[in-house]
């Protein structure tokens, strides 16, 4: 993180956009953003109302724009009615009825393409086959899914039936996904057999097996979905086949109508503390952010073929693969895999043969792939693409110059997005046809979106490029509405810290002489490695359920694919391990944490003391352990040290 800043901070080239962009993009002139932005400055409740009326087709139309009156509960369009599935698919049937709306592709290059009409069909039937399974409007259902179009299908169908779904990514533990059914009280799992990533078939249905015998007593039934022929046990009763459910059941489920504040779904995401929350977002508000976004910053038109690698276990993953293109009658590219299949020019080939136009990634995959250099994208016609586009993590300047030569020749602006679970959607992005772009900057808000660089005691900060904390000012239709079954966490986590004046996003970010947002990291005790956010405390917790860890620190330290990698120091139960070293050991507590969170949880790296650097009062000095992980100079003051004879340990000098 801190070389990102040092290169982002001499970071002054600017790449205004491509002519023939501007000529053809939904909005390509700056004036026209600026009064949009104004005249959402002017009118906050009539710039959404007016998007809210013209974007989604409602029910039942809505009378209130904003309810205030419980902030910072805040609703949206309360009054409204609607049904998020049939604004994604029923109603571009008519219209585009025989569009591809999913263009699949499996790791191992099998092929399926999905028309509105056939999503329909699709949509309709696992939404009878969840009512059959007693599902009923307001229940919760996990997702715990690889990633093909039957993920997508899942949570569609939910929506179509007023059911919250909550999809746990496929590469978290069966202990992850057991803490999220409990914490959702989910009645219902929708897995698969496996799924093929990194030329494997992972088991999915396994880890449901795992996470159902621990606990979970409010599942009543299991979905499985038959990718890979694995043969799971099946169990009596309780688990059935998706194909031999969807036979029974009848191809026509007709959407139910919801309130526009109705849940859409809980996502599961690491704050600064062990368990994670359940982001909770609602129909109407959350819909309507998706459009917009993908309008103003994709700037998705009818010819575009668009493409957002996310996983569907991740927020993009939500917001624009599953409700964002199929809301605006997108087509779109699902893959199955790893990048690196079979070889490291997999996205590229997919581009060619897809045809996509609009590419959305994590700069941890741009800089994985740029390892391997120039020769593998040059083999393929990237020629159909117009957009690319980056999230998760800041991108450094130099990831930034490839992406731009190598991929988009130079043509193609590149949206560097910044965003949350909590947020729904875009809120800081480039709007391509008008913003001039720098290297490592996610340029300005968005229309609508009043965000604001603030110093502790709230004060907005004028300064060019003085750091402070990034918030958003006024409520916007696509944020998170509280977090599930806990609203003191949401108000204490988001709007205690300014008196529930503004939201608090958590990162600090800094603004430039040309009003450009530069984030330069959180300030919380949250991760975020290959782009995929975790709390430090959680892997705290995993370490130390280990019975020979009597204690533990985690902290990130710079990595130049993953961006931060994960530091761990540890005190065991007995005896430091001579040397510091211990091989075998270390290599267990890196399983041991996988197995409790997931993989992309394992520690690079541990290093054994005999206590961590505490202050007399008894709190870790993380920022100490930071620069240690780093291999940096000391400069934190360390007299106040309990122990100061433990710095050569946590060093690894002794
Ligand atoms: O720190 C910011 C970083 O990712 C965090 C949000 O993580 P998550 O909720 O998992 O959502 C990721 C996908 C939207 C933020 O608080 N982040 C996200 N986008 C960017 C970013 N940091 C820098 N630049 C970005 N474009």
């Amino acid at each position: 993180m801190s070389e990102n800043i040092q290169s982002t901070l001499v970071e002054d080239r600017l790449f205004p956009p491509p002519a023939e962009f501007s000529a053809e993009a939904y909005i390509g002139d700056r004036k026209v953003l600026a009064e949009l932005c104004a005249r959402a400055d002017a009118d906050h409740t009539g710039f959404w109302g007016g998007l809210a009326k013209r974007e989604i087709s409602w029910d039942k139309p809505f009378s209130v724009v904003l309810d205030e009156s419980r902030a910072p509960f805040f609703k949206w369009f309360t009054d409204g009615e609607l049904n998020v599935s049939y604004n994604c698919i029923d109603r571009h049937l008519a219209s585009r009825g025989t569009r591809p709306a999913i263009l699949f592709e499996g790791e191992k290059g099998d092929r399926r393409t999905l028309t509105y009409r056939d999503l329909h069909t699709e949509v309709s039937r696992f939404a009878n086959a969840l009512k059959a399974s007693g599902i009923v409007s307001g229940d919760r259902v996990v997702i715990y899914m690889p990633m093909i179009p039957e993920a997508v299908i899942a949570m569609q169908a939910c929506a179509r039936i007023g059911a919250i779904h909550s999809v746990v990514f496929g590469g978290f533990s069966a202990e992850s996904l057991k803490d999220r059914i409990e914490d959702a009280g989910a009645k219902l799992v929708v897995t698969a057999d496996g799924g093929n990533r990194g030329g494997k078939a992972l088991p999915l249905k396994a880890a449901v097996d795992k996470a159902l015998a621990g606990g979970c007593p409010s599942i009543q039934r299991v979905i499985v979905y038959n990718r890979c022929d694995l043969q799971p046990a099946m169990k009596e009763g309780r688990d059935v086949w998706w194909h031999e459910l969807c036979a029974t059941v009848p191809a026509l489920c007709e959407p139910v109508a919801v309130g526009a504040e109705h849940p859409l779904f809980l996502l599961y995401t690491s704050g600064s503390t062990g368990k994670p929350k359940g982001v909770q977002h609602s129909s109407g508000g959350y819909l309507l952010h998706a459009i917009m976004t993908m309008r103003w910053v994709f700037d998705l038109r009818d010819s575009d073929v668009f493409w957002c690698t996310a996983d569907v276990g991740w927020v993009t993953g939500h917001t624009y693969v599953a409700y964002g293109p199929l809301a605006c009658g997108a087509t779109q590219v699902i893959y199955e895999g790893v990048p690196t299949v079979p070889d490291a020019g997999r996205f590229w080939a997919n581009v060619q043969q897809l045809g996509v136009s609009i590419f959305y990634t994590a700069p941890t995959a741009i800089r994985a792939l740029m390892k391997f250099g120039d020769e593998i994208p040059a083999r393929y016609d990237l020629s159909r693409l117009r957009l690319l586009g980056t999230v998760g993590e800041p991108i450094n300047p130099e990831a930034w110059m490839w992406y731009h030569t190598v991929i988009g020749k130079e043509r193609c602006p590149i949206v560097d997005t910044w965003w949350q679970t909590e947020t729904g959607g875009h809120m800081l992005a480039p709007v391509p046809g008008c913003i001039p772009l720098k290297p490592g900057s996610c340029t300005t808000a968005l229309p609508g979106i009043s965000a604001d660089i603030v110093d502790e005691e709230g004060t907005p900060i004028t300064t060019p490029d003085a750091g402070g904390y990034l918030v958003i000012k006024k409520p916007w239709p696509g944020m998170l509405r509280t977090i599930w079954g806990d609203d003191d966490r949401y108000v204490r986590t988001y709007w205690g810290k300014f008196n529930n004046r503004y939201y608090l996003a958590g990162d600090s970010a800094r603004r430039d002489k040309d009003g450009y947002y530069w984030i330069m990291g959180r300030i919380d005790d949250v991760l975020n490695v290959s782009g995929h956010r975790l709390g430090t405390m959680e892997v705290e917790s995993a370490l130390v359920a280990h019975p020979r860890v009597a204690e533990a620190a985690v902290v990130g330290r710079p990595d130049p694919i993953k961006g931060e990698g994960i530091f761990a120091y540890v005190v065991l139960r007995g005896e430091r391990p001579a040397g510091g070293v211990d091989v075998v050991l270390t290599k267990e507590l890196r399983e041991w944490v996988s197995e409790q969170i997931g993989p992309i949880a394992k520690p690079d790296d541990i290093r054994y003391a005999d206590n961590l650097p505490k202050t007399r009062s008894g709190k870790i000095m993380r920022r100490l352990l930071r620069s240690v992980a780093a291999g940096q100079d000391i400069t934190q003051d360390t007299s106040t040290l309990e122990n100061p004879a433990i710095l050569a340990q946590l060093k690894g000098e002794v």
